[in-house]
């Protein structure tokens, strides 16, 4: 079983997958970690990340848990992200290493961006997660700050903008829903609210689908 989790940043997607994975007993793939992971190894190997060459040899490279998950998570991470993601040849490197975890049984929920496009156009059930900026923009200002991080909501928020931007408007695998997604628009809505909401329409769905116990 495949399930399709896509939005734009800070839209609480990985927050309802993960969620969904455990409701489900399916193993649970961070995509936007894999492109964190290809930036941070060009950051750190004084690359630039608009050169798809260095991109290309770090998607290569990669393995997972190179790093923890604070060093992916900084603004300057999430930035170069979305500029080595919009590279043509690490897309098509990391494509492989995401259907692996899709098609191993007894499946996963993967989250990101084209899973429901290009990743995985096959899951049985796709959701397209969004919020408005300003509220994006407040729940990342609030995890960074949780972490002691120093955060100032302006520059976040025009981040985010730019960053969602950049995604939507590159010519390979660019964000947007698929046809056939469910668009659940979290503005108002907490993580809990999110979940049940999602979980209905699991339920009604993919009836059954939750007393699979696969386990990932
Ligand atoms: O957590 P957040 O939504 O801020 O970002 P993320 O999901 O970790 O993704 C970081 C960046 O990786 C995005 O801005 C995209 O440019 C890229 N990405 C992608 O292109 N395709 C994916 N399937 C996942 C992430």
């Amino acid at each position: 079983m495949i399930i399709a989790v896509d939005g734009p940043a800070a839209s609480g997607k990985g927050t309802l997958a993960r969620k969904l994975a455990q409701y489900l007993g399916l193993a649970y793939l961070d995509t936007g970690a894999i492109y964190r992971t290809i930036a941070l190894t060009v950051i750190e190997a004084n690359g630039d990340p608009h050169d798809e060459r260095t991109s290309l040899e770090a998607a290569k490279a990669y393995h997972r848990q190179k790093y923890p998950d604070h060093a992916l998570r900084t603004e300057k991470v999430s930035k170069a992200s979305s500029i080595v993601a919009a590279h043509p040849k690490v897309r098509a490197e990391v494509i492989g290493i995401q259907r692996k975890v899709a098609m191993t049984p007894p499946g996963a929920v993967l989250d990101g961006r084209d899973i429901g496009t290009v990743v995985c156009p096959e899951a049985d059930m796709k959701f397209f997660v969004t919020a408005s900026p300003e509220e994006r923009a407040r729940r990342r200002f609030k995890e960074l700050k949780a972490r002691g991080e120093f955060a100032d909501h302006a520059s976040i928020l025009r981040e985010i903008v730019l960053r969602d931007e950049r995604d939507r408007t590159r010519p390979v695998a660019p964000l947007r829903p698929a046809a056939d997604a469910y668009l659940l628009d979290t503005t108002s809505l907490d993580i809990e609210a999110t979940f049940q909401a999602a979980r209905r329409l699991v339920d009604g769905h993919l009836p059954g689908a939750a007393s699979h116990k696969g386990g990932p």
